[in-house]
């Protein structure tokens, strides 16, 4: 298929049209007792190793930005994240996990595919993503518990998610301020209940036990986390 022809698809895919599509493969993840943690598959490791290019990265964007809309900016409504400023390595790692089966996510399969895009093409979207400024119009939760959610994210998310909600690049964690509230409140609830498969088991290990309200509270308070380019 042409690129045309996968824009066209996209745009369908998001208007929630069914298509004849590639199925997503299933790969065992964090439910499994010998699941490890972010595996270095080959197209994971020559995407990360490739040089990517900003300038190709926006026009492969393209099929992508049906669903993630233009400059990457997501729906505030939680159901397509904002990938615009995120860590290249966060969105190669996420990308690959989805081709592998790793990280559920059906409808976006077929656009993640290695039919529809190579190693390359991620590292040079992922390239493009990262570059993107994040404005600070992301979508907010209530507001209603955030000495709470403060107090909650300096315990137990900090660490990774930064002071600042900026994650580290390095070590694949992703950065959270500027995310929409309802994608992360519902990630977090998905992580929780164990269903996003390639998740971190240092990050189940402390979100396992918290509650609705708690995921709720904390979730508000890294949406309003200042946006910062780096
Ligand atoms: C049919 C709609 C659709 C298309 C097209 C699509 N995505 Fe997605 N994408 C989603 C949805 C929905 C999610 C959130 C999945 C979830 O809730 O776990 C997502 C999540 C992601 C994530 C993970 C973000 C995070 O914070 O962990 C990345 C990275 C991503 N998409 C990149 C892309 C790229 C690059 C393309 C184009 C090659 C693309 N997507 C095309 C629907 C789409
Ligand atoms: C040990 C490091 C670590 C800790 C501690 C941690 N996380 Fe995470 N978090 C990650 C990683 C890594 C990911 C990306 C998922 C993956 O691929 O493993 C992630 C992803 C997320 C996401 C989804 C973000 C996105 O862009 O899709 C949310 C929401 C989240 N974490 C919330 C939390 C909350 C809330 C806490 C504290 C209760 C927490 N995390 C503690 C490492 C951590």
């Amino acid at each position: 298929m042409n690129r045309a022809a996968w824009v066209f698809f996209a745009a369908l895919a998001c208007a929630g049209m069914a298509m004849a599509a590639e199925q997503q493969p299933r790969e065992q993840g964090i439910e499994s007792s010998d699941y490890v943690w972010n595996e270095m598959y080959a197209d994971k490791l020559q995407a990360l190793q490739a040089k990517g290019d900003p300038l190709r990265g926006e026009i492969a964007f393209e099929i992508c930005q049906g669903c993630h809309r233009k400059s990457a900016l997501g729906r505030a409504d939680g159901s397509y994240p904002r990938l615009a400023g995120q860590h290249a390595t966060v969105l190669i790692k996420q990308m690959t996990d989805v081709r592998a089966g790793r990280r559920d996510n059906p409808r976006m399969f077929p656009f993640a595919s290695q039919h529809a895009i190579s190693p390359q093409d991620i590292a040079d979207i992922a390239a493009y993503l990262q570059g993107l400024p994040v404005p600070d119009d992301n979508g907010k939760g209530p507001g209603t518990d955030l000495a709470q959610g403060g107090k909650l994210y300096n315990r137990d998310c900090s660490s990774c998610h930064g002071d600042k909600g900026e994650g580290n690049g390095a070590k694949f964690y992703p950065r959270v301020s500027g995310q929409h509230f309802k994608y992360l409140e519902r990630e977090a609830q998905e992580i929780r209940n164990g269903n996003r498969r390639n998740a971190d088991p240092r990050m189940m290990r402390v979100i396992k036990n918290y509650s609705d309200a708690d995921l709720q509270a904390v979730t508000d308070y890294m949406s309003r986390l200042p946006v910062s380019t780096k």
